[in-house]
């Protein structure tokens, strides 16, 4: 659709959690006029449901060094390197910045200004956690605030109350979808297209104009039917960057969360997570006997890497002929699970379930796409002018599975470093935009998102097969034909912000059984039962996808 309206910016960033925020309030600080779109309200994102923490080498004895051992172990032989030195030796810096920011982080009982948990993969304790296990919830607070004081800040210098325009501008756009990159005629981001949903100036669909567009959209999680990610995950940023030609890698790498509240086989959307950090204080995994069956499987029992964890909750349920397992933290008794988990005693409390006296019933759902959109390490995608940051982005730190609470840690450390990209030289003026080459795709009705969910967690779940995989991808593709069918009878979906989540969510679905269809080995959270072994010599190095939409 063409834009009905228009503003200018110098950058524009797509998303408000931890990445997005940091990355706007960076580049507004240096002097470069920032728009943040979100298609939600400023703190609806995954940020704000981050329970164990941010990692960092904070602790005394650890260093950046011990953290990136730990993060490539986990990686499974997939991470890069030097991304993840960059993340581990830049990481308690940012944290500190995040602090000075106005982020409160829980302090030791022994005095330590900073309290740290474990979690499963570190050797060491090196969360931070703030609120006990609201840790995202007080970051997204802080950053909310401090880009509402900046847009104060704005509001006051155009009155002369304020400090006469020093400040360059920091402009929030809520309620808004995003919906396609443009580019000037070399191929140059000039922007992005937008649904703007409700009252206001900006209303349907319009364009922000800017040379540079940073993608902070988060994750994918909606694509399964269950899942830690909150309803506005539908892979919208990877979606865009598809579309846009961008290098995509590694999407087949969904990290399943090993403790989630389980809450029956029907249970859909977004489910209550029970944070690592429950086992890193000692919590157990147990099976309906109650037997600690993670002991004997890994030197780090409940506290191995994630995708070990799930595959033993996994395999465990399949023996016991049941769909979940048994985290038990009764012994922490209601003194320190009222102070320490209060998030959690809360959710799981109002599902009946009282973990002072009884285990919790757990399973693993879809929680983090470990891959994305490929950047450099400034976040530089393959589109000139175009960034990723977060969860949308594939950096290379997280491999072939992300150790836990890196993510936190990730969308800090590299949207300062986008910001830096953007800021070291002027804004140039955006080119001007060419009509996409391949406008929108046929949309997807919103009633297929049911279908689409259930086939993705039914073939490319936790477990996957070829023959799994190849049905699923089936579905996906008998979808894609009747949209494309429908389209031809004008028949057209009306657009809206459903239908364009549900016709993004099919593509990405797509893209990511493609690639665990074309990877015929069992590594980090990719979990091939006809191909149960690592295969170095053919497969140690990440899948680069780029995208060509069928001309319409
Ligand atoms: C958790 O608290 O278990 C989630 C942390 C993460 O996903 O990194």
């Amino acid at each position: 659709p063409a834009p009905g309206w228009a503003i200018d910016a110098d950058v524009v960033v797509v998303g408000s959690g931890v990445a997005g925020l940091t990355a706007a309030l960076r580049c507004a600080a240096a002097g470069h006029r920032t728009v943040v779109v979100t298609k939600a309200r400023l703190d609806d994102g995954s940020t704000r449901w981050a329970q164990g923490g941010i990692a960092a080498a904070l602790g005394e004895g650890d260093t950046p060094e011990q953290h990136l051992n730990d993060t490539l172990v986990a990686g499974a032989g997939l991470c890069d390197e030097a991304a993840v030195r960059t993340l581990v030796t830049e990481g308690p810096d940012a944290v500190r910045r995040l602090i000075a920011t106005g982020a409160r982080f829980d302090a030791g009982e022994d005095g330590e200004e900073i309290a740290l948990t474990r979690e499963g993969g570190h050797h060491r304790r090196r969360i931070a956690h703030a609120g006990g296990d609201a840790t995202g919830a007080e970051i997204s607070r802080a950053l909310v605030e401090a880009v509402r004081a900046m847009g104060r800040g704005e509001r006051e210098a155009l009155s002369g109350k304020g400090d006469g325009g020093r400040r360059a501008g920091l402009r929030t756009i809520e309620n808004a979808l995003v919906l396609d990159l443009l580019t000037d005629a070399q191929g140059r981001t000039a922007g992005v297209t937008l649904h703007v949903m409700g009252e206001g100036q900006h209303d349907g669909v319009g364009a922000v104009h800017a040379p540079a567009v940073v993608l902070a959209t988060g994750g994918m999680g909606q694509v399964f039917s269950a899942t830690t990610n909150p309803a506005v995950s539908t892979g919208d940023g990877v979606a865009l960057a598809l579309r846009a030609g961008a290098e995509v890698s590694d999407l087949e790498f969904v990290q399943f969360h090993p403790t989630v509240l389980y809450l029956g086989p029907e249970a859909e959307g977004q489910q209550p997570l029970i944070s690592e950090a429950v086992r890193g204080e000692g919590a157990h995994l147990v099976d309906g006997d109650g037997v600690r069956f993670m002991v004997g499987q890994h030197e780090l029992a409940e506290l191995a890497p994630r995708d070990i964890v799930a595959k033993g909750i996994m395999r465990r349920a399949q023996e016991q002929g049941t769909e979940h397992m048994y985290l038990d933290a009764r012994h922490f008794g209601a003194e320190m699970w009222e102070r320490r988990f209060p998030t959690i005693l809360a959710a799981c409390r109002s599902h009946g379930i009282d973990p002072v006296t009884e285990p919790i019933p757990v399973a693993p759902a879809a929680h983090y796409a470990s891959g994305g959109v490929r950047t450099d390490l400034h976040g530089r995608t393959t589109v000139p002018g175009l960034y990723a940051c977060g969860e949308v982005a594939c950096t290379g730190v997280h491999g072939a599975n992300r150790l836990a609470s890196n993510s936190l840690l990730e969308g800090l450390v590299f949207a300062e470093r986008i910001a830096a990209d953007i800021t070291a030289r002027p804004p140039r003026q955006p080119g001007e935009p060419v009509a996409p080459e391949h406008p929108a795709l046929p949309l997807l009705p919103p009633e297929a998102r049911p279908t689409i969910q259930r086939t993705m967690t039914a073939g490319a779940g936790v477990l996957r097969s070829a023959a799994s995989l190849a049905e699923a991808f089936a579905t996906l593709v008998r979808l894609q034909r009747e949209a494309d069918g429908e389209a031809e009878e004008h028949k057209a979906v009306v657009p809206g912000v459903e239908a364009w989540e549900t016709t993004n969510l099919l593509l990405v679905a797509r893209v990511l059984v493609a690639g665990a269809r074309a990877r015929e080995e069992t590594r980090g959270c990719h979990w091939r039962e006809d191909h149960p072994e690592r295969n170095d010599d053919v497969y140690r190095r990440h899948r680069m996808v780029t995208y060509h939409p069928p001309r319409t």
